[in-house]
């Protein structure tokens, strides 16, 4: 049987190229290893206000984009959040396995909660039950997550054991991936910091953003004072990232890459890097995107379909859970 992987994007951030070739690229190459649900998590995304028309538009808007960069809706589930209830309801029965202490010690909760302190929801402080329901609903062997959602994951992780060691061998533990290949790839005017969707947005590159304003941050990415470009991330970070996204975006080693450039000024080198990307990830998925979002109706298809995807996968496991600790199942639905 394929490993199932589980990934959760909130609508409320547009990828960045950095999501694109340290994540999305590889999951092209693995759709076929493995059984991925590329979710769309709007429930998670209204622990903080939201305009709803902005919402439902992001929501769409990011399963649309999920498509254009490669994720095919047939082999994988890429679908709304919201769209299948088995969420609420696990992640409803997880949070009387949480406890509170380990929950006020989420540092983006604790984090979330002083920016946005004059509304520090309950949905804030659930937001890793919901997260590990997410998870634990379809028995996900792997779970590709950021640094800054390790903690939140070592949590799934805890409830599941916490939940196996008093009702048996329901829920599958879920590991990290990291991925075999994939960069890592650095903020253009702070290179030593990794490239963020929650970053400003003249600090990286999203997937949306136009041509021009690619070619603008690429021209103005923070290198150093010396003028050989060489791959040292230690004492170049700048320029090493710049090299580091060129290889990836051209699927070439940062070796060749580096040949490349011998000789050339950093001018060229950024105009160069920039080009590639506007050319290779930015073009081809921007012009993919926009014949998507002009069809509605296959989106919604699309949403229907994976929707119902989604819950073939979860509900066995959402009933064994139900069964586990002692509601009645089967006789109503
Ligand atoms: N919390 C994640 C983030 O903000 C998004 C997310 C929600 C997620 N559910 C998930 C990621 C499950 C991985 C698995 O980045």
């Amino acid at each position: 049987m394929k490993k199932i992987i589980f990934s959760g994007m909130q609508p409320t951030s547009v990828p960045q190229i950095g999501n694109y070739l340290g994540a999305i690229k590889n999951w092209n190459a693995l759709q076929s290893q493995y059984n991925s649900l590329y979710c769309v998590v709007d429930l998670h995304a209204i622990t903080i206000r939201q305009d709803p028309n902005e919402l439902r538009q992001n929501s769409l808007n990011l399963l649309a984009l999920y498509i254009a960069a490669g994720l095919d809706p047939d082999e994988n589930i890429i679908y709304i959040q919201s769209h299948y209830n088995g969420h609420t309801e696990l992640s409803w029965i997880l949070s009387c396995f949480a406890y509170m202490g380990e929950l006020g010690r989420m540092t983006q909760y604790k984090d979330k909660s002083s920016k946005h302190n004059e509304n520090v929801n309950a949905g804030l402080f659930n937001y890793p039950v919901l997260m590990a329901a997410d998870i634990l609903l379809f028995g996900a062997h792997l779970v590709p997550v950021g640094d800054d959602q390790k903690q939140h994951l070592e949590l799934a992780r805890d409830i599941a054991i916490r939940f196996n060691n008093v009702y048996g061998d329901i829920f599958t533990v879920p590991e990290a991936y990291i991925p075999k290949s994939g960069a890592r790839i650095m903020s253009l005017a702070n290179p030593e910091k990794k490239m963020s969707k929650s970053d400003e947005a003249a600090n990286q590159i999203s997937l949306l953003d136009a041509p021009e304003a690619v070619m603008k941050k690429f021209k103005r990415a923070v290198t150093d004072s010396e003028t050989e470009i060489r791959y040292d991330p230690e004492s170049k970070p700048g320029i090493s990232n710049l090299l580091e996204i060129y290889a990836t975006t051209l699927g070439i080693s940062i070796d060749k890459a580096t040949a490349e450039f011998a000789g050339s000024g950093y001018g060229h080198l950024k105009t160069t890097v920039g080009q590639a990307v506007v050319d290779e990830i930015i073009n081809p998925i921007q012009s993919k995107y926009s014949d998507l979002t002009k069809n509605k109706d296959y989106l919604h298809q699309i949403m229907q379909k994976n929707a119902a995807k989604a819950k073939e996968l979860g509900d066995p496991i959402l009933r064994k859970v139900k069964e586990a600790v002692g509601f009645i199942v089967g006789c109503v639905d």
